[in-house]
């Protein structure tokens, strides 16, 4: 199960994003926005990390213009890695990586096709598990 949210910035993207969910079979929480009106990112970043650092969704989606906002709100919340990715080298990697837990991306960054794809690399790739990030997301935590 999925957390997804974004703000006016990432409303347009994140009904592309939902279109693709529903066709995939893919469950989600719609946590907001839910018209393009203008509203604060913080909020719905907040909610979104608030529910998957809680174990109640598996991985979580925001967006905003950029995917810079609310990923900075998200990654307040203790135990959420929310990286902005604008490829899917990026989503790759940083599933691989840093185990992130939520993929964030710009409304006005990326295209509906381009964020199609990288959520689909996001979504089916496991973190390696090798030793060396497992320590290095340790550091991340004690930070926390
Ligand atoms: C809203 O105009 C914009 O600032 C927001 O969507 C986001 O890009 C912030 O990082």
């Amino acid at each position: 199960m999925i957390a997804i949210g974004c703000d006016h910035g990432g409303f347009a993207l994140k009904q592309e994003i939902l279109a693709w969910l529903d066709h995939e079979g893919i469950e989600y929480r719609d946590f907001g926005c839910y018209e393009e009106k203008s509203c604060d990112y913080p909020e719905i970043g907040h909610a979104v990390a608030k529910a998957v650092a809680a174990g109640d969704y598996e991985k979580g989606i925001l967006l905003c213009g950029t995917g810079i906002g609310i990923s900075l709100a998200a990654n307040k919340v203790p135990g959420i890695r929310a990286a902005v990715c604008t490829d899917c080298f990026m989503a790759e990697a940083t599933r691989q990586h840093n185990d992130a837990n939520i993929l964030a991306m710009g409304g006005r960054v990326v295209g509906p096709g381009l964020a199609v794809r990288i959520t689909e690399t996001f979504l089916n790739t496991e973190f390696s598990g090798e030793e060396r990030h497992v320590q290095r997301i340790q550091k991340i935590d004690k930070i926390d």
